[in-house]
């Protein structure tokens, strides 16, 4: 029998406890969060990625800002600089503000209540916001599930599984539900350089649960697809703008130019809550740019030559017109578009 999906993140004691995903798959260990400067800096050092977890993470974050506001003693005067700290630890996810504006309306509710008393309807909050994110994903899931054909083989960029959520995954929990349905599936997965999260992270997840899987390079992607061998690809999202531009890990472009130009399905699966209708289109999303060490080193040593320039953006947008259909909690949305991204938010459940 395969074993549980890893566990991301949960809350005991008074603390998150985050898997620390940068030691992932070597070594399965957590790190105790028991301030919210603790979250900032995991957020930040990516102990904890992926756009539905780093949000889920800065809600505890203000939980435990809360209660170190109670505990000095001085109201909850110091919140705001705290979620702050929380909003910009890293820019292109916008789980993150979402998470954090759900906390402050529920702050805003709670306000006029003992410190006690918010601190514990924060915390609900939280929970409230991790439990909902599994549902979401399984909803994801049973919606995608239908677009994958038995036989097909899927190639997939980064992480967006378990570990970049509370659990099941947006792509991965696609390809979860479809397996579920008794479908036969290969997973080609690219390596994602720099930090390698295909490698460390959605490899370990596939082959946890002995879904076939196979390992390649993000440049042998041209080549697979090319020979035939991909049916189709499915990633997860960071931001998705008002027409639908999304933004996810650097190189998702590249795989939608080449599904475009195989006549392959590309799609993206995501919650609502990675959706942005204040950005008109992808030339707003602010792309993280991370350390330009990241390229030039690997696990401590020195792969380039000291002195040369690098550069280093997290992710990149790919256009809407190359993505055949948003896969959301609230259904599938065909050759996403503006009206049908607003109709879709506006709408219950289809
Ligand atoms: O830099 P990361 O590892 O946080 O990037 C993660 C991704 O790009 C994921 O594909 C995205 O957040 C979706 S996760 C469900």
């Amino acid at each position: 029998m395969s074993p549980e999906p890893l566990q991301t993140l949960y809350w005991e004691d008074d603390s998150l406890f985050l898997l620390d995903q940068r030691l992932l798959p070597g070594e399965i260990r957590y790190l105790q969060c028991r301030t919210v400067a603790d979250v900032v800096t995991a957020i930040k050092e990516m102990v904890v990625r992926g756009a539905p977890a780093i949000g889920i993470s800065a809600a505890f974050g203000v939980v435990l800002a809360a209660k170190e506001a109670g505990a000095a003693g001085g109201g909850l005067s110091g919140l705001q600089e705290a979620i702050t700290a929380l909003r910009s630890a890293r820019p292109t996810a916008v789980n993150l503000d979402w998470a954090l504006r759900r906390m402050e309306r529920r702050l805003e509710h709670a306000a006029g209540g003992t410190c006690e008393e918010v601190v514990d309807a924060l915390a609900e909050e939280a929970q409230a916001i991790l439990d909902e994110d599994i549902l979401t994903n399984r909803k994801i899931g049973a919606h995608g599930a239908a677009l994958i054909p038995d036989g097909a083989s899927i190639l997939t960029h980064c992480n967006a599984g378990a570990l970049a959520t509370a659990g099941y995954g947006t792509a991965l929990g696609v390809i979860r539900a479809a397996v579920a349905q008794g479908k036969h599936l290969h997973i080609y997965v690219d390596e994602t350089r720099p930090l390698l999260q295909g490698a460390r992270l959605t490899a370990l997840e596939l082959l946890r649960e002995e879904i076939p899987a196979t390992l390649v390079t993000d440049s042998c992607a041209g080549y697979l697809i090319s020979a035939g061998k991909v049916s189709l690809v499915i990633v997860g999202a960071d931001r998705i703008a008002a027409n639908g531009d999304t933004a996810n890990k650097i190189g998702t472009y590249t795989l939608a130019v080449l599904a475009q130009r195989h006549e392959i399905p590309f799609y993206i699966a995501a919650p609502c809550s990675t959706i942005d209708l204040s950005l008109e289109d992808g030339r707003g999303i602010v792309i993280e740019e991370r350390d330009p060490a990241e390229v030039t080193m690997f696990n401590g040593q020195k792969i380039a030559p000291a002195g040369i320039d690098a550069l280093n953006p997290a992710f990149d947008v790919t256009p809407a017109e190359l993505i055949s259909a948003i896969i959301t909690e609230r259904g599938l949305l065909q050759r996403p578009d503006r009206a049908g991204l607003k109709n879709l938010l506006t709408k219950g459940e289809r």
